[in-house]
């Protein structure tokens, strides 16, 4: 068996050590992986986006299933290129992957199917944009329609911030064409829930709900990032939840998409937010989420590879088994993250108990083979334990150990499990 992993941060690491550690007899390639996915993998000098050249690869290696992390070379179309070559791979269609990569798309989408989610203006106007913040009023949410890296959302407090976030977005186009296009949304109160759902666009499979945390500092203070943490299981996501996100936003969205000539095969990210009318769409993505796979991926008792041959053809619910106690990943992000990463720093990762894995997500070897960052989030450290609480020590612990100058963590992952 042998298979590609197209990608190279905490989420690919996450994969490759998950479909390593349930058969060491897989023969895994990384496109371009990453130092950690190196003990697992052959690493392919090959960029995740340079389709022409992952395709050249799987041509000559012939792998039995290539699976995609990132949401760029979906969004890019890889997979339909490896469709028209007969190659099997696991993720959506450029058509499918617009339930991310066009947030636009994603709203109608919703709208059209009925699904729960905040209301929104679509506009690329300027004056347009600044007279929905001002029917709507603060808090309000601008974003950005296509893909920003994490970084084209601001949940304003006022109106002036409403206004700096169109112009910077709009006006100035800070995020290129990514922000060509804007949502003026509806503010959600509520606590936040990530669901992965396995699908191969009719049958779908929930995972197990896991809580990202978004913000950089503790408290949820500061700006947005790609994800400081996650943990599972989380006590709001339970069974009677699960379900009546299947029932209202999944088969609601995935027969909408069947429908409209974008069937979404592969994995399907609901960002909820679990507000006093219920459960609502913050966002779809249309791959795994990052970090929550580094946290989930660990909890995972059955072998992962069935389940991503499984989201081609009719993905089987008997196939998912989860072990008992928590999972609690740390994010350690370099200095500057998320505005603009220092890099190139040496690192040093501690020896850890076998309940810990060391993710690598941003990190490199430098000319004479030391370790050293490379990226915004450097690497993601997750501990299983009984419950949150013991896991959440463990991985903070080592975190905390992590030797990289300016590094910047949050010791309070979980918070939500442990202060009720
Ligand atoms: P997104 O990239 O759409 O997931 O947005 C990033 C983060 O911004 C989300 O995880 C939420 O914390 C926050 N956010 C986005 N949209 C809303 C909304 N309509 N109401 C409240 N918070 C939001
Ligand atoms: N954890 C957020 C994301 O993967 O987009």
């Amino acid at each position: 068996m042998k298979v590609l992993l197209v990608g190279g941060g905490g989420r690919e690491h996450a994969l490759a050590w998950k479909l390593h550690s349930d058969d060491p007899a897989i023969e895994l390639i990384a496109a371009p992986g990453n130092p950690g996915i190196a003990e697992h993998a052959r690493c392919a000098p090959v960029a995740a986006t340079d389709i022409p050249a992952v395709l050249a690869l799987a041509e000559r290696e012939r792998p039995d299933l290539t699976v995609v992390g990132p949401e760029a070379p979906l969004a890019a179309g890889i997979v339909d290129s490896f469709r028209e070559r007969g190659l099997p791979i696991f993720g959506p269609t450029a058509a499918a992957a617009r339930i991310e990569s066009s947030k636009s798309f994603a709203k109608q989408m919703m709208r059209e199917a009925g699904v729960p989610t905040a209301g929104a203006v679509v506009t690329s106007d300027v004056e347009q944009a600044r007279s929905a913040v001002r029917k709507h009023g603060a808090p309000v949410v601008i974003k950005a329609t296509g893909l920003a890296a994490g970084k084209g959302v601001v949940v304003a407090r006022s109106i002036e911030e409403a206004d700096a976030a169109i112009d910077r977005i709009l006006g100035d186009r800070s995020l290129g064409e990514a922000g060509s296009e804007i949502l003026v949304e509806e503010f959600m109160a509520g606590e936040e829930l990530s669901l992965f759902v396995l699908t191969d666009g009719t049958t779908a499979i929930p995972m197990m709900p896991a809580q990202d945390h978004k913000r950089l500092l503790e408290g949820d203070a500061g700006p947005n990032t790609g994800g400081m943490g996650a943990y599972a299981p989380v006590s709001l996501g339970t069974p009677a939840l699960v379900a009546e996100v299947m029932e209202k936003i999944i088969h609601p969205s995935l027969l909408w998409m069947r429908e409209n000539g974008a069937a979404f095969n592969g994995l399907l990210y609901a960002g909820l937010m679990i507000t006093a009318d219920g459960p609502k769409v913050v966002e779809f993505n249309c791959r795994f989420g990052d970090p929550e796979t580094q946290a989930l991926l660990p909890l995972l008792a059955s072998p992962l590879l069935p389940l991503l041959q499984g989201a081609a053809d009719r993905p089987d619910e008997s196939e998912l088994r989860w072990q008992t106690g928590a999972s609690v990943t740390t994010v350690v992000a370099a200095a500057g993250y998320p505005d603009s990463p220092r890099t190139g720093d040496e690192l040093t990762i501690p020896r850890v108990a076998d309940n810990v894995h060391v993710f690598h997500a941003g990190t490199a070897r430098d000319a004479v083979g030391r370790l050293v960052s490379a990226g915004g989030r450097v690497l993601s450290i997750t501990a299983l334990g009984a419950d949150v609480g013991a896991a959440a020590a463990s991985s903070r612990e080592v975190a905390q150990q992590v030797s990289l100058e300016g590094k910047q963590l949050r010791r309070d992952i979980g918070w939500r499990a442990l202060w009720k």
